[in-house]
């Protein structure tokens, strides 16, 4: 059973990772869940994450508020996206639950420092802000992390935010820049992984028929989120990213990938936010990274499905 903390902006699929989590508690077990500044404004992220511990019923996690803006560059949101809340779609009650009034920075410092070395999973669903804050207040934390999962990034691809970059790198890419360069055992999940989960018809359906409330919810999410990758991509559904994460941990198998350098580029205006993958090994220089290229995307939504319907 992996101890992980989430760090995330919900969003729809942020919301589904959560969902995820929370529905696998013989694989995992959430220690905490931190709010960060990405899809929408910190307020709303840490709203969104108290709305979804209300409907998965587990207040009993603790929620932790972090950076309200990135380390270098001025705040972007996506509300194009994710609507104006970022929670767009279903109609739930604003969240009674509150948030701790230690902020995420310390409380990751603290579980990582406090818990047994070589324990704690840091799943990371937005922006890095919150961890490389954290890293730079706090180094000797790096060496005591298991393992740090990302969505993030994409290589083949490209990116979905500007040619070159996926939102969550982009939005921070100075902090995109100190975790992957902080020794940290990396995993993640770019776009060319998430841009093969789509949510089609079917799979929303197979969601909603589960019938329970937060499953019903969650297939609103789902529609919401679609529409702007419809539109856009022209796909049948739009692509489920977030969830890639917490379905790691879970069914590894279900990905294939590489060990690969990664570095990220903070200075050019054009490619800012490009996360640049030496999938060929062509530079010599050490993977930092396991780059994740390939999933199964049908064994993917059954799992989310199955899991889905134990809450
Ligand atoms: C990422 O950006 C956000 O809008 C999603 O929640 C996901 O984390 C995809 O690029
Ligand atoms: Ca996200």
């Amino acid at each position: 059973r992996r101890k992980i903390i989430i760090d995330t902006d919900p969003g729809q699929d942020d919301a589904a990772a959560i969902m995820l989590a929370l529905a696998s508690p013989d694989e995992i077990e959430v220690l905490g869940l931190c709010a960060v500044a990405g899809n929408v404004p910190l307020k709303l992220t840490s709203r969104n994450i108290r709305i979804m511990l209300e409907l998965c019923n587990r207040t009993e996690i603790p929620v932790y508020e972090g950076c309200e803006r990135p380390l270098v560059r001025a705040p972007i949101t996506a509300e194009h996206v994710h609507g104006s809340t970022g929670l767009d779609g279903p109609t739930l009650p604003e969240p009674v639950l509150e948030a701790q009034s230690q902020n995420a920075i310390d409380f990751i410092i603290e579980t990582i420092r406090r818990e047994p070395e070589g324990t704690v999973t840091l799943c990371t669903l937005g922006a890095l802000t919150n961890i490389a804050t954290a890293l730079q207040k706090a180094p000797d934390i790096a060496p005591r992390v298991k393992e740090l999962v990302l969505m993030g990034g994409g290589f083949f691809e490209g990116g979905n935010i500007t040619p070159a970059a996926e939102f969550n790198i982009y939005v921070d890419p100075h902090a995109a820049d100190i975790v992957f360069r902080s020794g940290i055992p990396l995993v993640m999940m770019p776009l060319d992984v998430t841009h093969k989960l789509l949510t089609t018809k079917a799979r929303v359906a197979a969601i909603r028929d589960i019938g329970t409330r937060p499953a019903i919810a969650m297939a609103e999410m789902l529609e919401f989120f679609e529409r702007f990758d419809v539109e856009k991509y022209g796909s049948d559904g739009g692509p489920l990213h977030d969830p890639t994460v917490i379905a790691y941990l879970i069914k590894p198998d279900l990905f294939d990938g590489r060990d690969c350098n990664v570095e990220i580029e903070v200075n050019s205006e054009l490619t800012i936010g490009m996360t640049v993958v030496d999938w060929w090994k062509v530079t010599g220089r050490e993977p930092n990274a396991r780059v994740m290229r390939d999933v199964d995307a049908d064994g993917f939504f059954a799992l989310l499905t199955e899991r889905f319907a134990r809450i």
